[in-house]
This record gives structure tokens, C-alpha cells and sequence, in this order.
């Protein structure tokens, strides 16, 4: 009888056992997934460069668009205040009006996001600090641009950052209300033949310039 019962217990030990070591080989299995993800955002980073000779006359597919624009819509903003307001730009008039408000060229690229935040809804600081009118608009624009920017890396769609512009022209051109204030554009498209990083892309500051440990 007392045999028996050690038997038993053996048995569910040995049960118990393979049991959790299957769960531990499935949360090892989804660390390396996880890790193997991380290393390719890395590589998508390193991949992406400031596209400068788009090919204007290859329509970016609408499915794209979606998901690069759902990837703004997905960013984290300060306070949850989600103050971005995304303006697409696809038309041939809309496209010259952005073009001749600003002084950097848009390199003929087929669409281009201009983003903006609202002034009446971005967080604003009411505490007495270094910057007292600060507000977290460039901010949210900030990050809304870039998880857009390899949104459409990652479907092969080319992109490049410009805030070479004064708002104010954009302001008239677009005629936007006075609470829009347009951060940067986001021209996108695919790459022409002539596409090619240019030299200061391959400029990075080593890791100890940019890095202090304190
Ligand atoms: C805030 C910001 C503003 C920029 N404005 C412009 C611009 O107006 N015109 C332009 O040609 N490139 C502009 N760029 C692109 C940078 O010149 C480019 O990112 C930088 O030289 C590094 O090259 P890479 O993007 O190819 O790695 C801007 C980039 C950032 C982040």
C-alpha cells in the first residue's frame, strides 16, 4: 500500500515536472521570438535612409497608406492628448502648394504627410520650470512621424523628414485654423533608380559621444 502511494506520487511529480518544463521551453521560445523581433527593428533602422529620388509616377498602394497612417494613429502622445492632425497630401495642386511653401525640396515624392498638431488639445506645462510655455506638441509629432517613417520602411515604401518650411506659409497654403500648427512632412513613395543614401547618412557618432552613464 505505502508502496503504492510512492508510486503514485512519483508519477505526479514526473507529470508536474515535464508539464512546467514544456511552459518554460514556450516562454524561451517567445524571449527569442521577441529578441529575434528587437534585432529586426535594428536592422529596419540601420536599413532606412532619407529618400531624396523618389519615382513620382509609382502610386503608393491605399493598403499601405493605412497601415502607415494606423501606425500614427497607434503613437504614444503626452497625456494621451493625441493632439496630432494628419493632413494627406496626393493631389497635384495640394502637392505644389507644399512644395512652394517650403524652402527644402520634397524630391517629387507621390504623397506627402503633413503633420500638425492642435493647439487646443496638445498638453500644455502650468508649472513654473525652465520652459514655462512648453507644450508637448513637437513632441507627439515627433514620435507620430518616426513610428510612420518605418511603418513604411518596413513595406519598402521610402520616406524622408522635412522641416525645411516656414509654418506660416503652410498655415496660408492649406488655409488651416489659427490652433494647427504644422510640425514637419513626411514625403513618401518608392525609391527611383537613381536612389541612393547620401554621405551624411553614413555619419553616426560613436556610441561613448552620445552616451553618458551617471
Ligand atoms: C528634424 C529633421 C528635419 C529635417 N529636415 C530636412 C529638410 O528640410 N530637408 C532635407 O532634405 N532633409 C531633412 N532632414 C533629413 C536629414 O538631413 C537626414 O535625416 C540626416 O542627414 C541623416 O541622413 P539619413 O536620414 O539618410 O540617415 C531632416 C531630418 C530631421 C530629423
Amino acid at each position: 500500500m505505502n508502496k503504492n502511494i510512492l508510486m503514485l506520487g512519483a508519477v505526479i511529480c514526473a507529470i508536474v515536472l515535464l508539464v512546467s518544463c514544456g511552459g518554460n521551453e514556450k516562454k524561451n521560445e517567445q524571449i527569442v521570438n521577441q529578441t529575434e523581433k528587437a534585432m529586426d527593428f535594428l536592422e529596419l533602422t540601420k536599413q532606412r535612409y532619407s529618400e531624396r529620388y523618389f519615382d513620382s509616377t509609382r502610386v503608393v498602394e491605399q493598403d499601405k497608406l493605412d497601415r502607415i497612417l494606423e501606425a500614427g494613429r497607434q503613437a504614444p502622445t503626452a497625456a494621451n492628448k493625441q493632439p496630432q492632425r494628419l493632413y494627406v497630401l496626393k493631389s497635384k495642386e495640394a502637392l505644389q502648394k507644399a512644395a512652394a511653401a517650403s524652402f527644402s525640396p520634397l524630391y517629387g515624392a507621390p504623397v506627402v504627410i503633413l503633420v500638425c498638431y492642435d493647439l487646443d488639445s496638445v498638453w500644455k506645462n502650468s508649472r513654473e520650470t525652465l520652459l514655462p510655455d512648453y507644450n508637448s506638441g513637437e513632441q507627439d509629432c515627433a514620435i507620430v512621424a518616426t513610428q510612420m517613417m518605418y511603418a513604411a520602411e518596413e513595406q519598402g515604401v521610402h520616406t524622408i523628414w522635412i522641416r525645411g518650411f516656414d509654418a506660416r506659409n503652410v498655415k496660408e497654403a492649406f488655409n488651416l485654423p489659427d490652433n494647427m500648427i504644422p510640425a514637419m512632412m513626411l514625403p513618401l513613395g518608392y525609391p527611383s533608380d537613381k536612389s541612393e543614401p547620401s554621405p551624411k547618412h553614413f555619419e553616426r557618432n560613436p556610441m561613448e559621444k552620445m552616451v553618458t552613464e551617471l
